[in-house]
């Protein structure tokens, strides 16, 4: 297929009600000049006195989102912000998926929100397996999908597994289904892999999520990220609450991504990576360690409670991921600061299948 001409049907893709629905108009959205000037505020029922607090935030974050289109080299008619991904996730849903209607498909082992959020929303979750190369198994996916497939999920770089996809089974997917593609890159910048971003003109289905959770460290903050064509934008900013990133989250993620500090730190996380990689190399009780394109690994032990429970008696909480498809007797460590990988390091040396 010529990728130019694909095209998406956004009738059959949006939920009646969200066609016909007319957004809250804010009283930001009707005058959202609150810095200028002389200008009397007195049309949003505010508190007048000044705090640095009392007005509304800008719902559409203009000065965040030309910052972050910067930095990623896109347009800001193709972002939307979030209270975390969560939040974005969750719109995709609400203005994609009819409740008891449709459905999504997953790839387990992976994050665990899709599922929750397709349960909450009433969507059916059809989970596709990884293969054991932690793979899209594209021909089972394009096979499980069907008229009411509305979103496939991949993750990429996957959480747990910490690999990224192959090019060639992304495109495959985007290329042959009809509804969304949507690319979780929440750990996409601990990655030598470029970002799926730029193919968001080339491919109108597609969606990138990406977070200030991980890489630029600001968890705290909630600030999750869409990525997509105008199109998507506009009917995720049509559904989205009014004020759903406050005022101190705009501001200090604009003063955070400003100091560029994120830079040193993620390249300093890329080196601990394989400190604490070469660590579980020579540890006698692992078994298996994946590969990792993010700021956790995920390994294999024979008895992965006995060996959560060391590390938590040594004052580590590592998680526990025996549970998850095709994660047998596997932990996830999350990359720390250089001194608390010297910590994990040194316990790596003394644990034992006892
Ligand atoms: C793959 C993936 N996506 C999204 C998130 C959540 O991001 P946020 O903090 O923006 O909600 C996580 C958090 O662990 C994750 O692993």
């Amino acid at each position: 297929m010529n990728n130019k001409e694909k095209k998406i049907d956004f009738d059959f893709l949006v939920r009646e009600n969200i066609k016909t629905m007319r957004p809250y108009s804010s009283a930001r959205d009707e005058f959202n000049e609150i810095n200028s000037g002389d200008m009397i505020f007195l049309d949003a029922n505010e508190n007048p006195f000044e705090n640095g607090l009392n007005r509304y935030p800008d719902p559409h974050q203009k000065v965040l989102k030309e910052v972050l289109a910067k930095i990623k080299n896109v347009n800001s008619n193709n972002i939307v912000i979030g209270n975390g991904s969560d939040e974005v996730l969750d719109l995709l849903f609400r203005a994609f998926c009819e409740p008891n209607v449709d459905n999504i498909i997953t790839l387990p082992p992976t994050y665990g929100m899709y599922g929750v959020l397709a349960n909450l929303n009433a969507i059916e979750n059809k989970k596709v397996l990884l293969t054991d190369d932690f793979q899209p198994n594209v021909s089972s996916i394009l096979n499980r999908v069907n008229h009411k497939t509305k979103i496939i999920f991949l993750c990429s770089p996957n959480n747990p597994t910490g690999n990224t996809f192959l090019d060639k089974n992304i495109i495959e997917i985007v290329e042959n289904f009809n509804g969304l593609v949507v690319i979780d890159e929440a750990y996409i910048d601990f990655s030598d892999k470029p970002s799926w971003l730029k193919k968001i003109n080339q491919y109108p289905n597609l969606v990138i999520i990406q977070t200030l959770s991980k890489a630029y460290g600001m968890a705290g903050l909630r600030l999750g990220l869409v990525y997509a064509s105008e199109q998507i934008i506009t009917i995720l900013e049509k559904i989205k609450p009014p004020y759903n990133v406050n005022s101190i989250s705009q501001k200090l993620a604009i003063e955070k991504l400003a100091s560029m500090k994120y830079l040193y730190e993620i390249e300093e996380l890329k080196k601990e990576r394989e400190k604490v990689m070469k660590a579980l190399v020579q540890c006698k009780i692992v078994t298996e360690i994946f590969p990792s394109e993010t700021n956790f690994i995920l390994f294999r032990v024979d008895n992965a409670t006995l060996q959560y429970n060391q590390f938590l008696e040594n004052g580590i909480v590592v998680r526990n991921r025996s549970n998850d498809s095709l994660c047998r007797g596997c932990l996830r460590i999350t990359i720390g600061t250089p001194l608390e990988n010297e910590k994990v390091i040194e316990l790596l040396k003394k644990l034992k299948n006892v």
